[in-house]
């Protein structure tokens, strides 16, 4: 989607395609494709769409062999395969899933049947989407629809179609999605103009990017961060403050690194959300003052923030999440690993990540897909080397539109081919979205609760690992079990956009047979991808922030944990994918979380229990024993 100062700059350059003459080309029946049962929370049809305004029209090809993703990620991180851990080129990876020619042929015939001539149609370098400007009256035809604008709450403005878009029958098959139709996706952040990210970021605290902060302090409806107000450097008192050496000892966390220039960690800032090195330093002088001169690399995606600015961000709005993060990882590994800071600007979106780490995702050569990502001027597609773990404690409710949220997924199925791993929040709003406490009515939308249960996307696909938060209870020790956090709800639960994963089948199949209908099972579908993975402590974590001590927490704590544990087994030998951890094999590799529930939408949410469970996944990590169980995989 595309905001409307956008349109009306196009405008002027494209008034003469408006007048092109209607088609008296054969039409084949149009099917729905794609619609929406309501505009998102918060947005309100406003008027019908100005015929002339100029749409940048993307089109999203179905790619080939996507039937078979699941099976060449089997191949490869399937233990028991020949083929185990023997990763994909990127370009074996773009040639896999290159759309078929006959795909191509058919969208492009549509679209010159519909007078759109070729020479106004351009194809990304992957050959995954095709793109025209079209005027609003090209679009309605094409699509048979009709092009509205949405006004937010907040006065901004957006274009599309929520009542639906039709393809031709012959075309359906060929096209994952259109955009802009039924997408409303962080665009309402985006249009770049200083003045309008200027807003855009003081109102990421309200409103946020569809990609919230999964962070205690960030929750609107959380208690606010608070000064610790006595910093305890043992480990008796990690119930009253989570540090650096508590999760040491929690997960017998002692991992000696020596490859830490190869093996590299990314961690996503999204929206602009900065780090303060010095709050970083102070932290590692306090909690691991042998790490204190690790400095993370700068790599900017999007973004008019520097490196230049991570010694003068001191608006906690906009640094807690950056702080916690980097205090975390440099806290738990040390002097010497490389840390990377993927500073992703402009409102929020996972895409524009995306696009940075993999060239063959963006739409054109050094440009990219205007509609989902604003216009940016020189975007970077391609610049950023991806590492080969990423941390991003960012989600959000899982209410995007379905075609949408399965492309997005699919490229994380891609690069996870190439031997990526992804871990993602799973959020602090227990069974209810991310950040906005969204729940769904019966028809499908999403609304404040109560409802039924809405997880959280990205965490939800099936190809990220999923991590949710957990606490050492009050009085209790690091030798005491840990129970679900109380402070906040860690978010879990079950999709209803992606199939529940094959590896994780046994051990959800086994949570549900034990759960019974303690959970009414019209709240929640049953069948869905399962989400927390696993999960680590999350509350109450110590941080500094705007150079003061402070307790905060969420899964946004909890990631960066597991993103270390990742990393300090990847040292050994790469962790060839997740699925390996759900079998039997790795069943003593994790601290069984049983206690405690993850509340939302009205509801208790799901009770932890022995085994996996939607609020706290396997549990958390026990460092030797998963080390030993990975290396034990041939
Ligand atoms: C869906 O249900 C919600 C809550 O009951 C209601 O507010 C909304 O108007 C409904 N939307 C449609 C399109 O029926
Ligand atoms: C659409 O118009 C924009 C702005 O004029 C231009 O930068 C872009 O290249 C055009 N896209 C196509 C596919 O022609
Ligand atoms: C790292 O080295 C220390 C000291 O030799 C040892 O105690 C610890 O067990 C080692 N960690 C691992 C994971 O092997
Ligand atoms: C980062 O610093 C540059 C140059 O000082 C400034 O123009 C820009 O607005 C800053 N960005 C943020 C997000 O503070
Ligand atoms: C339940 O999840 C499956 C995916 O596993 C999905 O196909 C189905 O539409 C979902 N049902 C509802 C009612 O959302
Ligand atoms: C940090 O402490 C200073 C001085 O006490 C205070 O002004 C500031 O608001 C504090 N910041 C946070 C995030 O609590
Ligand atoms: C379970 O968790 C609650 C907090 O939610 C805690 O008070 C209680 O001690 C825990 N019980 C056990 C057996 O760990």
């Amino acid at each position: 989607m595309i905001t409307l100062r956008i349109l009306i700059v196009l405008l002027g350059a494209t008034l003469a395609v408006s007048a092109i003459s209607l088609p008296g080309s054969p039409r084949s029946r149009r099917v729905l494709h794609e619609r929406r049962d309501a505009p998102p929370h918060g947005w309100t049809l406003h008027r019908r769409a100005d015929p002339d305004t100029v749409l940048p029209l993307s089109i999203a090809l179905r790619q080939s062999n996507m039937h078979n993703l699941d099976d060449y990620l089997q191949d490869i991180a399937d233990p028991e395969s020949p083929n185990y851990g023997q990763w994909w080129t990127p370009a074996r990876v773009v040639e896999t899933f290159r759309p078929s020619a006959h795909t191509l042929d058919t969208v492009r015939t549509w679209l010159a049947e519909e007078d759109i001539a070729s020479d106004r149609v351009q194809m990304s370098k992957d050959g995954g989407y095709l793109r025209a400007n079209v005027t609003v009256t090209e679009a309605e035809r094409l699509l048979a629809t009709e092009y509205y604008v949405y006004q937010h709450e907040d006065g901004s403005e957006d274009v599309g179609c929520h009542h639906g878009y039709h393809l031709p029958a012959h075309v359906v098959e060929h096209v994952d999605l259109v955009m802009p139709t039924v997408q409303f996706e962080t665009v309402r952040l985006h249009g770049y103009s200083k003045q309008r990210k200027r807003r855009a970021v003081a109102q990421a605290q309200a409103r946020d990017a569809h990609a919230k902060a999964a962070g205690y302090m960030k929750r609107p409806n959380g208690v606010a961060p608070k000064k610790a107000t006595q910093i305890w450097m043992d480990v008796e008192h990690c119930d009253q403050l989570a540090t650096i050496d508590c999760f040491r000892a929690l997960y017998n966390f002692y991992p000696n690194l020596t490859e830490t220039k190869k093996n590299t960690i990314g961690v996503v800032e999204l929206g602009d959300q900065l780090l303060n090195l010095g709050d970083l330093k102070m932290f590692l002088e306090k909690f691991n003052p042998n790490a204190a001169e690790n400095v993370p690399k700068f790599i900017g995606i999007d973004t008019d923030t520097n490196a230049g600015n991570l010694t003068t961000a001191t608006d906690p709005n906009f640094i807690s999440e950056g702080d916690l993060d980097f205090e975390l990882v440099i806290g738990l590994l040390g002097a010497e690993q490389e840390v990377q800071l993927y500073e992703v600007g402009s409102g929020g979106s996972v895409n524009f990540f995306l696009d940075g780490i993999d060239g063959s995702f963006c739409t054109f050569e050094g440009g990219d897909d205007p509609n989902i990502d604003g216009v940016i001027p020189n975007e970077d597609c391609g610049t950023a080397p991806p590492a080969n773990v990423f941390s991003v404690s960012f989600t959000g409710g899982e209410d995007l539109p379905p075609f949408y949220m399965q492309r997005e997924c699919q490229e994380f199925g891609k690069l996870t081919m190439t031997g990526i791993t992804f871990l993602f929040a799973s959020g602090d709003d227990g069974v209810a979205s991310n950040g906005d406490n969204l729940c769904l009515a019966d028809n499908g939308t999403a609304v404040p609760g109560p409802g039924n249960f809405l997880p959280n996307f990205p965490s939800t696909c099936p190809y990220v690992t999923a991590v949710g938060a957990t606490q050492v209870d009050p009085g209790k020790s690091v030798h005491d079990p840990e129970s679900a956090p109380t402070a906040f709800g860690s978010g879990g639960g079950f999709s209803n956009v992606f199939p529940r994963a094959h590896f994780q089948h046994r051990q959800v199949a086994q949570y549900l047979h034990q759960l019974g209908d303690a959970v009414d099972p019209r709240l929640f579908n049953r069948t869905g991808r399962a989400i927390p993975d696993v999960s680590a402590n999350g509350f109450p974590t110590a941080a500094v922030i705007d150079a003061n001590y402070t307790i905060v927490g969420g899964s946004s704590a909890a990631t960066p944990i597991w993103a270390a544990v990742v990393v300090a087994i990847n040292d050994a030998r790469l962790a060839h994918g997740k699925g390996p951890i759900y079998s039997h094999l790795f069943a003593d590799a994790f601290h069984d979380v049983t206690n405690g529930t993850n509340p939302g939408c009205g509801t208790d949410g799901f009770p932890a229990m022995p085994g996996w469970d939607p609020v706290t996944g396997l549990g958390t990590p026990n460092f030797p024993v998963l080390l030993k169980r990975f290396l034990a995989l041939k």
